[in-house]
């Protein structure tokens, strides 16, 4: 697999490209609303001084700082407010590196791929652990996998790709297994408001003062062109993260910052609930479809995502772009989330979600 070339940006231009009308499941940015503070966080804005539209503090506005810091129960010094979580996850895997215990970066298959990317960039030996079979983690595996070179084990949950949540026995085996190699443990945890199985445990209950914990507000308010996160540093790395997030970026945006702050004051549960039931439903009807016709497929626990394969028909590139052309439905190989070439994933971050597992279901090339 190559990292260097994500998959998506052709497999979305490809679908635009086609001549028929294409549902795109493609990538998992969320087609329904953010909360109404945050629009008005945003409207507001435009009417502030001239001094609001100046640099804003490197690691974030500090109400932002205190906000999130008081929500996750930690010091607002360990918050670092960052472009998005993929920033927070760079930040963090270089901080592991930088410590000289080691180079290589444990991450699981099927992996988000801008994990093994990042890695790479960094310098780093990237070692891919199989899941099991349900989407689980495969603690054991992993075990076996680490060594004195081990720098970091990411893990992701609810995950990207598989939707498998990882539960509190779970969380603190693999916590354990990066203590005793003296690794980071680096928590993913964008997805952390869809959780459907209530199982969802964050690294910081586990292992709160050695673990990075990354986030974002991306998926949690449907914002993921605001570019909104933050990682929670164990305060032995906060300083060097700091450090490279204000030599990288200078600052995060203000305007984008100010929004969330606003919604995160002004956004009840409900909203939650809301995004959560539509995925439900959709997550719902989608396998449905699946099952009619004859998928196999990892049940989906939290996110918003389906991993699926057909029989006899592996989630090539090319099948890919046939499900494009013949049933105009996009979703993205297998093989862009590691050793997984029979595999397709879908997004369902469309409104028209049912509608494409209506087409699958139909499809006669399988
Ligand atoms: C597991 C995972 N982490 C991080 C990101 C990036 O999130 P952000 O928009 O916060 O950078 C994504 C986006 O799809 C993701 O799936």
């Amino acid at each position: 697999m190559d990292y260097d070339t994500p998959l998506f940006f052709h497999v979305m231009q490809y679908a635009a490209d086609a001549d028929r009308d294409v549902i795109d499941l493609v990538s998992g940015g969320p087609d329904w609303e953010p909360p109404t503070a945050l629009r008005e966080g945003l409207r507001d804005f435009a009417d502030a001084e001239p001094a609001a539209f100046q640099y804003p503090p490197s690691d974030g506005l500090r109400a932002l700082r205190e906000e999130i810091a008081a929500r996750r129960d930690v010091d607002a010094n360990r918050v670092i407010v960052t472009n998005g979580a993929g920033e927070a996850n760079y930040l963090a895997m270089a901080g592991a590196l930088e410590r000289d215990a080691g180079n290589e970066i444990i991450l699981t298959d099927p992996v988000y791929p801008y994990y093994p990317g990042k890695a790479q960039m960094l310098g780093a030996d990237v070692s891919l652990v199989p899941v099991a079979e349900d989407g689980g983690l495969d603690v054991a595996a992993m075990r076996e996998a680490a060594s004195a070179e081990t720098a970091a084990v990411l893990v992701n949950s609810p995950n990207n790709p598989t939707g498998a949540v990882y539960d509190a026995d779970t969380m603190a085996a693999v916590a354990d297994l990066a203590a005793e190699h003296d690794a980071v443990l680096i928590s993913d945890e964008v997805y952390d408001h869809y959780d459907f199985s209530g199982r969802f445990e964050s690294a910081l209950s586990v292992d709160g003062d050695h673990a990075v914990v990354t986030n974002s507000f991306s998926k949690s308010m449907a914002v993921t062109g605001l570019r909104v996160g933050y990682g929670i540093f164990p305060p032995e790395l906060a300083e060097a993260a700091r450090t490279r997030h204000m030599l990288v970026n200078v600052a995060s945006a203000r305007p984008s910052q100010a929004a969330v702050l606003r919604a995160l004051r002004e956004t009840g549960p409900e909203y939650y609930e809301a995004s959560r039931d539509l995925l439900r439903e959709r997550i719902d009807a989608f396998t449905d479809a699946l099952d009619a016709a004859g998928a196999d497929y990892v049940v989906p626990e939290g996110a918003f995502y389906v991993f699926a394969r057909f029989e006899g028909f592996p989630g090539t590139l090319e099948n890919v772009e046939r499900l494009v052309d013949e049933a105009g439905v996009a979703c993205m190989p297998g093989d862009t989330f590691g050793s997984y070439d029979e595999w397709v994933r879908f997004a369902l971050v469309s409104p028209r979600a049912e509608e494409a597992a209506e087409r699958l279901a139909a499809y006669d090339g399988f």
